[in-house]
């Protein structure tokens, strides 16, 4: 009765590995119970998930046709548009997001262009423009980019809206730190690289950048503002709610995922007990929606 939040599907949103050119379904090592699924195989599988009560899903493509600039991701054809097609035929009314990066369709797993060892930052954002309006043309309900350029809200925004897409919705990744709990996502789209990504996403020591960058990216036409990581960062969440009236978005990474799951293996937490903790936490901390690989559990098993 005195409860201060609660969290329900509505709040859920479930990222999805899917991959070209295999046919079975291959289980990601390093994050127990996450799969990455056929291309041939999403139609059925996203009837499953949306029968079991998933509202909204992201999707990540492991691309077999990987490029210097990742041009797959915006060809009417390609990885990306194909799984975005195959998800709104599926289920009409699944929310489907489009995670917009490079990392996954780059030979140098880099997030943008790369020009003599640096990331071409307003080429990207000319590139992430032309992916955006591929998404939204493919039939995505929001476009979610992820690549932390400066001006990559606003192009795509203006891109959108030139092509006839101004009702299509920006989940920007905006305060997105380069962290070391994406580790397991990077085996599992198979976007490792030689170096870092520090140039241009935030240092993990830095609150108050983050905040100005989540800010930036309304000021340029974000319609939601993200958190990522999750839990090591929820001082940044809640100081964000006290600065925007945006919807805020907490992602529950990969390394999160990993960790409740193989402490759990190990007998030293209720896996289920933690994950309730922890989505609580993101929403006391100011989320509206959650991000999780545990969402699909929770459709199973209830609250
Ligand atoms: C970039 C992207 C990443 C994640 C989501 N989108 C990887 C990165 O920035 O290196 C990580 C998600 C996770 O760890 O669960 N396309």
């Amino acid at each position: 009765m005195v409860a201060e939040n609660s969290v329900t599907m509505n709040d859920l949103i479930y990222p999805i590995f899917v991959e070209e050119e295999i046919t079975e379904r291959v289980e990601i090592e390093t994050m127990p119970g996450v799969y990455r699924v056929p291309e041939g195989s999403l139609h059925d599988e996203i009837t499953e998930i949306h029968r079991e009560g998933v509202k909204a899903i992201m999707l990540f493509g492991v691309s077999h046709h990987k490029s210097e600039y990742g041009h797959d991701t915006w060809a009417e054809n390609g990885l990306l548009s194909r799984m975005i097609r195959t998800a709104k035929n599926a289920a009409p009314e699944l929310i489907v997001i489009s995670d917009n990066c490079f990392c996954e369709y780059t030979t140098h797993s880099h997030c943008g262009v790369l020009r003599d060892g640096q990331i071409d930052n307003d080429l990207t954002c000319r590139n992430l423009s032309l992916q955006a309006v591929a998404a939204a043309r493919a039939g995505a309900d929001m476009v979610a980019p992820s690549a932390m350029m400066d001006g990559q809200v606003a192009s795509m925004r203006a891109a959108l809206d030139e092509a006839g897409f101004s009702g299509t919705p920006i989940m920007a990744y905006s305060s997105k730190f380069a962290s070391s709990f994406y580790g397991p996502f990077r085996g599992a789209a198979g976007s490792e690289l030689n170096g870092d990504r520090k140039s241009y996403q935030m240092g993990h020591l830095n609150g108050r950048e983050a905040l100005r960058e989540s800010l930036l990216d309304e000021i340029e036409g974000a319609d939601l503002l993200m958190v990522k990581p999750g839990l090591p960062y929820l001082d940044v969440l809640t100081r964000l709610r006290q600065r925007t009236l945006l919807p805020l978005v907490a992602y529950q990474v990969s390394g999160e995922y990993s960790m409740i799951k193989f402490a759990a293996k190990a007998g030293a937490i209720d896996e289920k007990m933690v994950v309730r903790e922890t989505l609580g936490a993101f929403k006391r901390a100011g989320a509206d929606l959650i991000l999780t690989y545990f969402a699909r559990d929770i459709a199973r098993e209830g609250f």
